[in-house]
């Protein structure tokens, strides 16, 4: 029998902020929409009680809420919104093309400019097919791999957190209700920096496996010699090479993480940091593999991402900005050198108050994420609600330290101030317990079982 949970609103909060309007409106979107939200990174239960839980507008790196509360905010857009928010060159370009018409019977001379782009800015990739969301384009990917091998079953890395929301990942996760057993089985999961367990999944599955599915790096480097190693076993093998750059894109480089690391995949998709928040994601790759989507060859026809915004022209329009401006405006730069300016800080007050691996700060400056730890060193949740409750009190929203092309130095600055009066609540709550500090409920990971 179904399990039901009631949504409740938010208790109150005792500081100056106030969420009243947030609270009346959070149970009408959890009566309107399943979960509240339309992506689950976004949802309550990934925030404390006292958070803003909609968002009316924003400029820059600032949101304000709708009850008007102004937060300097992090990782915008689940990493989408790169320049900033209402970015005003991407916004006119948009508008400019949806006056012409946004989709058509037959294909807009856009869809060429933007092909030709995407595919200048990724080197060694020949076409590239777009589409609206990382999901589609990552499962593109997978079938193509499959049609051009003859092989049905796929590896993917099973250190990192996401690769679609279609059946071929998700039944991997907690998560999978829904999802029959035999798509779950044709997944198989290798572990990052480890050769020797995708040289098994190899052997096990002698002459079975289409691709090899990865992020070139999340929170991990790799080792020296690692990505090099893995795309020689895949050709070997005679699986395709397959890059996720929905996070590393336009971020670790304008040419992505296998720019950054100079080593090129078969097939790669990108998303995400593409259009500045627009919908626009794109699988690109070599013509030899990508032509089986085509209509001008003898083998079996694939069906390759047709779907019907997939060329929407305001969001190529507002590709093609985007990656201009990334590149006239060396933003990529500007990402590292401000998440190195905010490391430093987080890292000198994390130093200065005793947390040093308590709150720790990982991956590459244009991609900080953190961790909360417990007194023990061991992962806690509760520490983590505490953290963003306390950065949110301070005005900084902040599910991660992931930096835009408008976070200025004195927002910045703020971020460190904010961190170092949250910290000081941490330290606190380190010694008397976290439940004492807290004002409502802990957060939950996404991929679970049950609420
Ligand atoms: C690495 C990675 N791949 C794929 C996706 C899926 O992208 P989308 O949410 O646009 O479907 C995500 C989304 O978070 C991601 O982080």
């Amino acid at each position: 029998m179904a399990r039901s949970k009631k949504i409740s609103a938010s208790s109150p909060m005792s500081d100056a902020r106030s969420f009243l309007k947030s609270r009346e409106l959070q149970l009408k979107t959890h009566a309107l929409i399943p979960g509240g939200a339309h992506t689950y990174a976004k949802g309550d239960d990934q925030y404390p009680e006292s958070s803003p839980v909609l968002i009316a507008r924003g400029k820059g790196c600032h949101v304000w809420d709708v009850d008007g509360n102004d937060f300097i905010e992090y990782g915008m857009g689940l990493r989408s919104v790169t320049l900033g928010h209402a970015f005003e060159p991407v916004v006119e370009a948009a508008y400019r093309q949806m006056q012409h018409g946004t989709n058509f019977t037959r294909p807009a001379e856009i869809e060429i400019a933007a092909a030709e782009a995407m595919l200048e800015t990724i080197s060694g990739t020949d076409m590239v097919k777009f589409a609206k969301n990382g999901s589609d384009v990552t499962t593109a990917a997978v079938k193509l791999a499959r049609a051009y091998t003859g092989r049905d079953l796929i590896a993917i890395c099973g250190d990192q957190p996401f690769f679609s929301t279609d059946d071929w990942f998700i039944g991997t996760t907690e998560m999978n209700a829904g999802i029959p057993r035999a798509v779950i089985d044709m997944t198989l999961k290798f572990r990052y920096n480890d050769l020797q367990s995708l040289r098994e999944l190899f052997e096990q599955h002698h002459g079975q496996i289409a691709c090899v599915l990865m992020e070139p790096e999340t929170a991990t480097a790799p080792a020296p010699g690692y990505l090099e190693a893995v795309k020689d076993l895949c050709e070997a093998q005679g699986a395709i090479l397959v890059f996720d750059e929905m996070i590393t894109g336009f971020r670790w480089h304008l040419g992505g993480a296998q720019k950054f690391h100079n080593v090129l995949p078969h097939l790669s998709t990108f998303g995400k940091a593409m259009g500045n928040g627009f919908a626009v994601a794109a699988l690109v790759g070599k013509r030899e593999i990508m032509r089986l989507g085509g209509i001008d060859h003898d083998q079996n026809r694939v069906f390759l991402l047709s779907t019907t915004h997939g060329a929407e022209t305001h969001a190529l329009a507002a590709a093609i900005e985007t990656l201009r401006t990334y590149r006239d405006r060396e933003v990529v730069e500007f990402l590292w050198a401000q998440g190195e300016r905010l490391s430093t800080g987080i890292n000198q007050v994390v130093a200065r108050r005793g947390l040093v691996g308590k709150l720790q700060l990982l991956g590459r400056p244009c991609n900080l994420v953190y961790r909360t730890n417990d007194a023990a060193g061991k992962p806690s949740q509760a520490l983590r609600t505490l953290f963003l409750q306390e950065l949110i009190r301070g005005g900084v929203l902040a599910p991660s330290f992931v930096v835009s092309f408008s976070h200025s130095d004195e927002d910045i600055d703020r971020t460190i101030e904010v961190v170092d009066c949250a910290l000081s609540v941490y330290a606190r709550a380190l010694e008397d317990g976290v439940q004492r500090y807290l004002t409502g409920r802990p957060v939950k990971p996404v991929n679970r079982k049950f609420n």
